[in-house]
């Protein structure tokens, strides 16, 4: 017997999308799959809910009835979680609330089956999957390679609320349960089995038969559960006074850093509590009313905003045209190049890296060894896909025959006429019309390199940010001949690598540099104006960047600081000018981190040889020192920031005010918890930044004038 549960054609190849199915077989299994064969994605949305309500009600109805197989419409996918559409649309606490409630009261409806209910789970079972997956009796995880658990939801502002935070504490214990939700994090196959997730993984061929095996093994002995007991450290921080230990310990990590200017998280702790003080009935009251009042917050919504963003980013590489980049050969084995060829062999791309010099390949190897290494031992990798990384990367201090190479990028001294020249030495060495000239330069013209080549229209820029290993955004540069298809081809690469491309065009900083400029500009003068860097770096800590704008300095060196200004100066001579704090700090060679300390000491902290300039430039000063309060140095640092933003996108650098706000959350880390720097400008009131910038221009430097740009829109709303 086969049903659909939607009204709609019955047979196997035409099953509707969007709904779930079931049929149940001679066995009296039933085996109901959360979508039909040709969804690649599934989504809990409100059809699919009522649809999986109405067919554990139909199911829970058949007189033949053993037992139930939860699965996936098909190979690689389980559920993805609930529609990200439907927390974006919910606007009232109470209607989270009811969403809440109605969704775990569908899952519950596994747990009020009499037979044994199994999650058979391949592929992505995320959120609400990994909620449903919990409500089974037994779970059993395939490992196909795309096989992920786990519930994400904080990163979306959220908690799990159909149940997931009792469900997962009383089955892994809370300090486990801690780890993973506070944390969002997913785990595979062995991983989760480890955690107590899951109760066996097999092979993705046996899923199903193991399924019904377990359902075979608990009829067998008249049980519809596996009987389950927390032991160890997991009871006794989960169910004895020692659980305050955990506790406190998960508080105090949720009050430091980043994590304190996130809500969600906090009250999934309370939740993951209650799981052990709370009766049942009560505990899931309570994490369906946490939920209803997170998913109104800006916090979510900003984070949601972010979410599909990233996801619009994804489709850049699948624009046509975009080639699948993979043979690539990088020159420079510095601090970019070896880092992105590192990255190249890692995602698979036969990578071949060439320096002048023998010394920075050598070095090159050791770091991608050492990365490596490090996903080893975290269990990411094992030793046989270390090596084939490490075979993927070749060195040398000739390029040899182009002939193959698909991509070809410099990452070598930033001077025009050196990377021209290597460019014409790569066509010159075989490098076919159609393969993809790049370069990483940070602040020359692209265009002006496309000049110099024939079939200008397959050079691009590909900006990656320093460290390329952990930095998640790159920018595709377009130079006036770029084509749509480098472009694309730029995008997918970036997107192979686990990075999001945001299109840029070609000039000055291009967008992330751009804006940078004015934000350490500034610091740098309200340092000499005798602001302490502490205060400053603080207030922008408080405000939720990541590093201080003076921390930010000491890594980027003062020495890469004065070029950068110097040509940001020459594109906007009035605007910024570069605050003498740079040529004085590379003077004294107080370049930052990479010399032993610049602001602060060599490991970021502490007075560094960089404070006896910042002394003597500011006994210079004719005017007495003063302290810049906290209002002043936000006003001072992140307006600027809004403007120069603004600017770039009324210049056409970018295409969007989404461009923006995912630019420079994964350029330089603008707090991810505002939705991006034009949801926080418009929440912070673009007139209150216009007439703060008109008031700064008056009384500190016609630097602040806001852009014509900035007043439109401000008057507009
Ligand atoms: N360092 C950063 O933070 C950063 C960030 C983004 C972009 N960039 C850009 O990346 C590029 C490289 O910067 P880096 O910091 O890695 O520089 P680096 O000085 O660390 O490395 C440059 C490497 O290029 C090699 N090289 C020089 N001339 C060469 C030639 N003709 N052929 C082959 N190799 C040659 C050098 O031996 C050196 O190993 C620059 O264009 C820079 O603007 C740098």
């Amino acid at each position: 017997m086969t049903t659909n549960v939607a009204s709609s054609p019955t047979t196997a190849a035409d099953k509707p999308r969007g709904v779930v199915h079931w049929s149940l077989g001679q066995d009296g299994i039933a085996v109901l799959r959360l979508g039909s064969t040709d969804e690649t994605v599934v989504t809990f949305t409100r059809d699919r809910l009522l649809s999986l309500d109405a067919a554990l009600q139909q199911i829970g109805a058949e007189p033949r009835l053993r037992g139930v197989v939860l699965a996936g419409p098909g190979p690689g996918m389980f559920c993805a979680g609930a529609d990200i559409g439907l927390i974006q649309d919910i606007t009232d606490c109470k209607d989270g609330e009811a969403a809440a409630v109605q969704g775990r009261s569908i899952f519950q409806r596994c747990r009020s089956l009499a037979v044994p209910v199994v999650a058979a789970i391949e592929g992505p079972c995320l959120g609400g999957g990994c909620e449903l997956a919990l409500f089974a009796d037994v779970r059993v995880l395939s490992d196909h390679p795309a096989t992920q658990i786990g519930l994400p939801e904080v990163k979306l502002g959220i908690l799990p609320g159909f149940g997931g935070t009792f469900t997962l504490a009383r089955l892994v214990g809370l300090p486990k349960a801690l780890d993973l939700v506070l944390n969002g994090k997913l785990l595979r196959g062995k991983q989760a089995a480890k955690a107590g997730l899951v109760d066996r993984v097999v092979p993705a061929s046996k899923l199903l038969a193991a399924a019904k095996e377990e359902i075979e093994r608990l009829a067998q002995k008249g049980r519809k559960h596996v009987r389950r007991k927390l032991r160890g450290m997991a009871y006794w921080l989960s169910c004895t006074p020692l659980r305050a230990l955990a506790v406190r310990k998960a508080r105090q990590a949720l009050q430091q850093g980043q994590a304190r200017f996130y809500p969600a998280p906090q009250k999934a702790l309370q939740c993951l509590v209650n799981a052990f003080t709370l009766p049942a009935e009560r505990a899931f009251a309570a994490e369906a009313k946490a939920l209803g009042d997170l998913i109104v917050t800006p916090v979510s919504k900003g984070l949601v905003h972010l979410f599909f963003l990233t996801e619009r980013s994804k489709r850049l590489g699948k624009q046509d045209g975009a080639l699948d980049v993979q043979r690539a050969l990088v020159v420079g084995g510095g601090v970019m190049g070896a880092g992105i060829a590192g990255q190249f062999a890692e995602k698979g791309l036969r990578t071949r890296l060439c320096d002048v010099d023998l010394a920075p390949l050598v070095r090159a190897k050791a770091r991608l060894q050492q990365e490596l290494d490090k996903r080893q031992r975290r269990g990411q990798l094992q030793a046989h896909e270390v090596q084939a990384v490490q075979d993927r990367l070749a060195i040398g201090t000739e390029a040899g025959h182009l002939g193959s190479t698909d991509l070809w990028l410099e990452a070598v001294v930033e001077d025009l006429g050196v990377k021209q020249k290597l460019m014409q030495a790569a066509v010159a060495r075989g490098l076919r019309d159609d393969a993809i000239l790049a370069t990483n330069t940070s602040s020359l013209s692209v265009t002006a390199m496309q000049r110099s080549v024939p079939h200008p229209e397959r050079v691009v820029g590909i900006h990656f940010f320093n460290p390329p290993e952990k930095m998640p955004l790159v920018e595709v540069i377009r130079g006036e001949d770029t084509t749509a298809a480098a472009v694309a081809t730029a995008c997918r690469l970036a997107l192979r690598l686990g990075k999001f491309p945001v299109v840029v065009q070609d000039a000055p900083g291009f967008l992330v540099n751009r804006c940078l400029a004015p934000y350490v500009n500034e610091a740098a003068r309200l340092l000499l104006e005798g602001t302490s860097p502490e205060a400053i770096d603080r207030a922008m800590l408080d405000f939720g960047m990541p590093m201080g704008p003076c921390r930010l300095l000491d890594e980027i060196g003062f020495d890469v600081a004065t070029k950068v200004s110097a040509v940001m100066h020459a594109a906007f001579p009035q605007r910024m000018v570069p605050c003498e704090l740079f040529a004085a700090m590379t003077t004294a060679k107080a370049l930052g981190q990479k010399t032993g300390g610049g602001i602060y000491g060599a490991d970021g902290t502490g007075d560094g040889p960089g404070r006896a300039v910042l002394a003597s430039l500011r006994a210079q000063r004719a005017t007495p020192g003063r302290e810049a309060g906290r209002g002043e140095l936000l006003q001072r640092l992140v307006y600027p920031l809004v403007d120069e933003a603004f600017r770039c996108l009324d210049e056409g650098l970018v295409a969007s005010e989404d461009d923006l706000d995912l630019g420079l959350v994964m350029g330089i880390g603008f707090p991810p918890f505002t939705g991006g720097i034009t949801w926080f400008a418009r929440r912070e009131g673009l007139a209150n930044i216009t007439a703060a910038l008109d008031a700064l221009a008056r009384t500190v430097g016609p630097r602040f004038q806001p852009s014509d740009g900035l007043r439109r829109r401000a008057l507009a709303r």
